[in-house]
């Protein structure tokens, strides 16, 4: 009888993962938000990258890994960088308080950003190796900690100080920007991200901006705001540099403005536009 060895296990890939999602009970800093951390590390760590994969609206850290349509976990599978599963303590992240929308404002961004501090150290990641993807928080960290992050992915998203709360509330919905009725100039949406930091003069993420046509939950014309926002902030025009149609699958365009901001627009995708892990990590550079 043919008794398989561990090699043999190995080979034919028997061997289980003894990677899991873990939480880090205190991740430091001494922002006022709490929200939870979890990390994956995978078996085998090849690249000294960081991914911070922020869930949507009702959901956690956990149901958002385990989603098994959400593939950053089989990303730092086989990639082989970590990841960061920030767990929020609100139905939506805090992207209205003007905690959240300030540099070390002590809210959820501040938070998120104090994970990404930890992780950098804890993991030995390259500071220039640190990337975001999710939806409305994404842009928001962004904004908020351009000095930390190198790209971002934004899923079906808002601009960054779109979903602003008039009285401070926190984590409150703005039913003007969902509804796709938060229209400003170029310059004025640029001037939102400035202000988040102010005196901010250092390199500011790549932009990488998804949004599906259809989306019912936030109005497509969040994608031109958040276009005109992060094309001003990179002192960019509006009209795109290169146009694909059909790319990166048939009824996706991918519109180019230069090398910093890109859009893909999604014809007849609703909300969310289901992550695309290979143009993300490309995005990246993983
Ligand atoms: C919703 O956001 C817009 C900016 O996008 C802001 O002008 C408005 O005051 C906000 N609404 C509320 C109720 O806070
Ligand atoms: C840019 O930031 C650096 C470091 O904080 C500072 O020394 C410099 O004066 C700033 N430059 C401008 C033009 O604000």
């Amino acid at each position: 009888m043919h008794i398989p060895t561990l090699a043999t296990a190995l080979t034919f890939g028997w061997a289980a993962s003894a990677a899991q999602l873990t939480q880090v009970s205190n991740y430091g800093g001494n922002a006022r938000a709490k929200p939870g951390m979890w990390v994956y590390v995978p078996d085998s760590v090849k690249i000294d990258a960081l991914v911070v994969a922020i869930h949507s609206c009702q959901s956690s850290a956990q149901k958002y890994f385990q989603n098994n349509k959400i593939p950053w976990k089989q990303g730092s599978d086989r990639k082989g960088y970590v990841t960061v599963w920030p767990s929020s303590t609100t139905e939506c992240w805090d992207v209205s308080s003007k905690a959240s929308l300030s540099h070390d404002g002590g809210g959820d961004s501040n938070a998120i950003a104090n994970m990404i501090k930890y992780a950098i150290t804890q993991y030995k990641i390259d500071p220039k190796k640190v990337f975001v993807t999710g939806g409305m928080m994404s842009n928001v960290l962004a904004a908020t900690y351009p000095e930390l992050i190198t790209a971002v992915s934004l899923y079906s998203g808002v601009p960054a100080g779109c979903f602003v709360s008039s009285s401070g509330q926190s984590a409150a919905w703005n039913n003007t920007c969902s509804g796709g009725q938060s229209i400003a100039t170029a310059q004025k949406w640029g001037d939102v991200v400035r202000a988040m930091y102010p005196g901010y003069n250092g390199t500011r993420p790549r932009m990488q901006i998804w949004h599906g046509s259809t989306d019912g939950t936030l109005a497509p014309q969040n994608y031109q705001e958040t276009v005109k926002q992060w094309t001003n902030v990179f002192g960019v025009s509006t009209t795109p540099t290169s146009s694909k149609p059909d790319t990166p699958e048939k009824n996706y365009r991918t519109d180019d403005f230069g090398e910093n901001v890109q859009g893909i627009w999604a014809q007849g995708v609703g909300h969310s536009v289901p992550s695309h892990l290979d143009v993300s990590e490309a995005w990246f550079g993983l």
